[in-house]
């Protein structure tokens, strides 16, 4: 499986590792050769001399479903494929649409439930560009198929080199009302799936502001159940997170984010197989069943 990241345009700027409209396109651009979500295979690098220009781009969400399981229990699965125009986004978004590519190939061999869709969004450092079109778009020309989306499930950053291994704050018991209080109902449930698995596992889990700033924003203002993972970004990481995480303290989880040198040798390789193993569990809970999320009660089996 090779993952490109495609800077602002899935669709102009990398066609299988070669690079289109040299001077015009300001896309860095790092392959990664993957497998199952934690093993680096190896890394191709090519250098572009970025450019800076002002134009109209066209921008391209991927989606990608299994087409079996109940179409009216969809479990959306997303990561943004885009990157920050200042560096080639491995950790930020590498980490999330490989993850999510090795969840789907596995998917692939088994047999679901519920439908399961993914979802690797164009745009989302413009300001969730592709997510905000998908889910408004259905809203406005077909609302039945916004319904039938039972809950969305976010990755975004989950390689961070000094990483934590937090989890969206969907039950608003971290961050408070002014964050948390919008989330919908169900959005708390999938925080506890999350905190649930690192448990069985034995890993200690965190949480993170459930701050709508990521792909999940568009579907909880809907009204969408939702939820994910995050190793951190810019901030520092403290004697605390240290102590249940490993890393170091006093220093960003991703000392790259968002520059230059969020290239191949910037993604924590444990902490990503962790959070890609956490993330393949959850979902295929709730391809399974989204009793728990639906407030049906039941238990998962
Ligand atoms: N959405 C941010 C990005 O892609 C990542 C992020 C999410 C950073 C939440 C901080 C908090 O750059
Ligand atoms: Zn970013
Ligand atoms: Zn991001
Ligand atoms: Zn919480």
């Amino acid at each position: 499986v090779l993952i490109f990241n495609t800077g602002l345009d899935g669709s102009e700027g990398v066609v299988n590792g070669t690079l289109g409209e040299p001077g015009v396109t300001t896309l860095p651009v790092v392959g990664l050769s993957y497998r199952a979500g934690v093993e680096l295979l190896d890394a191709q690098e090519v250098s572009v001399t970025a450019e800076t220009v002002s134009e109209t781009r066209t921008t391209y969400n991927v989606l990608a479903e299994t087409g079996t399981g109940d179409p009216a229990n969809t479990v959306m699965v997303g990561a943004h494929l885009d990157g920050a125009p200042e560096g080639p986004g491995i950790n930020d978004n590498g980490t999330g649409s490989a993850g999510i590519l090795a969840i789907a190939e596995a998917m692939a061999k088994t047999k679901t439930e519920n439908n399961v869709r993914f979802a690797w969004w164009g745009a989302e450092e413009l300001g969730l560009l592709g997510a905000e079109h998908y889910v408004y778009d259905l809203a406005e020309n077909d609302p039945a198929a916004l319904e039938d989306i039972a809950l969305y499930l976010n990755f975004d950053m989950i390689g961070s080199p000094n990483y934590g291994r937090f989890v969206y704050d969907g039950d608003g018991s971290a961050f408070g009302p002014d964050v948390s209080a919008e989330a919908p109902e169900g959005s708390g449930a999938i925080e506890a799936a999350f905190h649930e698995y690192f448990g069985s596992v034995g890993l200690a889990s965190g949480e993170t502001e459930f701050s709508g700033r990521s792909d999940y924003g568009p579907f909880i203002e809907v009204g969408i159940p939702a939820g994910g993972l995050f190793t951190g970004a810019e901030g520092v990481k403290t004697e605390e997170q240290a102590a249940l995480f490993g890393g170091e303290a006093g220093q960003a989880y991703d000392s790259c984010y968002h520059t230059a040198c969020d290239s191949i040798g910037n993604v924590s390789v444990q902490g990503l197989g962790e959070m890609s193993d956490a993330a393949a569990a959850v979902v295929l809970r709730y391809a399974m069943s989204t009793h728990d999320v639906n407030g049906e009660g039941e238990p998962y089996r």
